[in-house]
């Protein structure tokens, strides 16, 4: 009998080439995880014409006073019973309260290798700083940013001509390859 998979909302706020591959990887007959939902606090990400092209769900929750929007997001997830939230490329700080009601089933995606570099501008501050290496971390979301535990990360090495354009497009391959294996390895080891 095949195993039920675990119901996922993916928080996007732009491209989505994360979501795109997380959807791929949803579509394997090893995956865990369907996609059920797509979140976004910006009506202009792109990933939002990807989710209406291969039929998910989405919706796009207004900023305008954060625990308004919370609490929105919070009952369409609690409605679709929804069990996993990934944030892919989400660019807004969930609540203390927020992650509590989803305690352990938030995963984000960070392109550094925490705790170095935290926030924005990762790239261009591994290379400012002349670092050898530079990479991304799968972690659980806890309510310090980009703080939680790490469940994966990949090296990348940074090469003298790299920019943080080159950078940040090595980088984003060694997302996609991460994320999935991020996913298993959290819902085979809860
Ligand atoms: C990815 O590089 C992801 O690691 C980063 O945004 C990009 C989204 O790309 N996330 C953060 O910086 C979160 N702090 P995508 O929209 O193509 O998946």
């Amino acid at each position: 009998m095949a195993l039920k998979k675990i119901k996922t909302a993916i928080f996007i706020s732009g491209t989505g080439s994360n979501l795109k591959n997380l959807f791929k990887f949803s579509l394997t007959k090893k995956s865990p995880i369907i996609i059920s939902f797509v979140v976004t606090n910006n009506e202009d990400a792109k990933g939002i014409i990807f989710s209406k092209k291969n039929n998910i769900e989405s919706k796009i929750y207004k900023y305008f006073n954060k625990s308004n929007a919370e609490n929105k997001i919070l009952k369409d997830l609690n409605k679709k019973k929804i069990d996993l939230i990934c944030l892919a490329g989400f660019m807004k700080i969930l609540s203390k309260s927020f992650i509590k009601k989803f305690k352990g089933k938030i995963l984000n995606i960070h392109p550094s290798l925490l705790p170095k570099y935290k926030g924005l501008n990762t790239h261009k501050r591994a290379i400012e700083n002349k670092d050898k290496f530079s990479g991304c971390t799968v972690h659980l979301v806890s309510s310090k940013l980009d703080s939680g535990k790490i469940i994966l990360q990949k090296k990348v090495k940074i090469n003298k001509n790299d920019n943080h354009i080159t950078l940040k497009k090595k980088v984003l391959k060694q997302e996609h390859f991460i994320y999935p294996i991020a996913i298993k390895k959290l819902l085979s080891n809860p």
